[in-house]
């Protein structure tokens, strides 16, 4: 409730990359499949905090295109916890009238994922309420790398003039495209890098680096980053307001 008082400097967009699920298993003698289990039970918690403080839009950062790099057993978990989330939390997501989108490589999962996430994005695409987005298989130099190809073939065709083409053009051909920038963007587990998290996009972000592992952020835990968001001072390269 607090956040809702706050609206004018909410975060219209917050993306989070969701990490620590390994060293939370490890610190319990678990397995590191056990962290990611509990790290579902964190996004089902922060997709609600996140609804009810009336965000546009949500992004998590479930796969990196460089995840799959991990022993196959854990990416065979992973992919399992993936459809799990999905088949039995969509229809709940789509009652709180969220629209889903997954932004990443389509063609290295497996077909029977690759339709669940268009059957996702198909029921839900006429939601009107926060923009619910999955990074899974995603890369954000190979997402500008795909934008350009694809610019760079229209140029070729002679359908682009190269002297035309802008920031809004480039970020049109985007997985992201239509959604605001992020405003926010938190990495749990004390890491402090983006590691490839839409590179582009995150231009002019906050960042917020917290230290809890990604299965104890909860509510609480959200909502505190919301608030911290609300004392920074954002520029955007211009003078402060006191100022200008
Ligand atoms: C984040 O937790 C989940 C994914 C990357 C899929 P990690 O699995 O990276 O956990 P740590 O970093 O090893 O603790
Ligand atoms: C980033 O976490 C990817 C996700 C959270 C999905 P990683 O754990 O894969 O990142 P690095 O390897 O520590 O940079
Ligand atoms: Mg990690």
């Amino acid at each position: 409730m607090a956040a809702q008082q706050h609206k004018e400097t909410l975060p219209r967009h917050v993306a989070i990359i969701m990490d620590g699920n390994g060293r939370w298993a490890r610190k319990r003698h678990l397995p590191r499949q056990a962290g990611h289990v509990a790290g579902v039970n964190a996004v089902r918690e922060v997709v609600r905090a996140a609804i009810d403080a009336g965000l546009e839009a949500l992004t998590l950062y479930a796969f990196s295109s460089e995840n799959w790099k991990r022993p196959a057993i854990e990416v065979g978990a992973l992919m399992g916890l993936f459809r799990l989330y999905f088949r039995n939390d969509i229809h709940e997501i789509a009652e709180l009238g969220a629209r889903v989108r997954i932004i990443g490589n389509r063609t290295r999962v497996d077909p029977d994922i690759r339709k669940m996430i268009e059957e996702s994005e198909h029921q839900t695409a006429g939601n009107t309420g926060m923009n619910l987005i999955f990074a899974f298989d995603y890369g954000g130099q190979e997402e500008i790398v795909a934008a350009v190809r694809e610019l760079a073939r229209a140029a070729k065709e002679g359908r682009l003039d190269p002297e035309t083409i802008t920031p809004e053009l480039v970020s049109s051909r985007l997985f992201t495209n239509g959604l605001p920038e992020p405003d926010l963007v938190i990495r749990t587990s004390g890491e402090r890098r983006l590691s490839n998290f839409l590179l582009w996009q995150s231009a002019y972000a906050e960042l917020l680096f917290v230290d809890t592992l990604w299965p104890d952020f909860g509510r609480a835990e959200f909502m505190d980053a919301l608030e911290q968001f609300t004392q920074r001072e954002r520029r955007f390269g211009a003078l402060p307001e006191a100022v200008a």
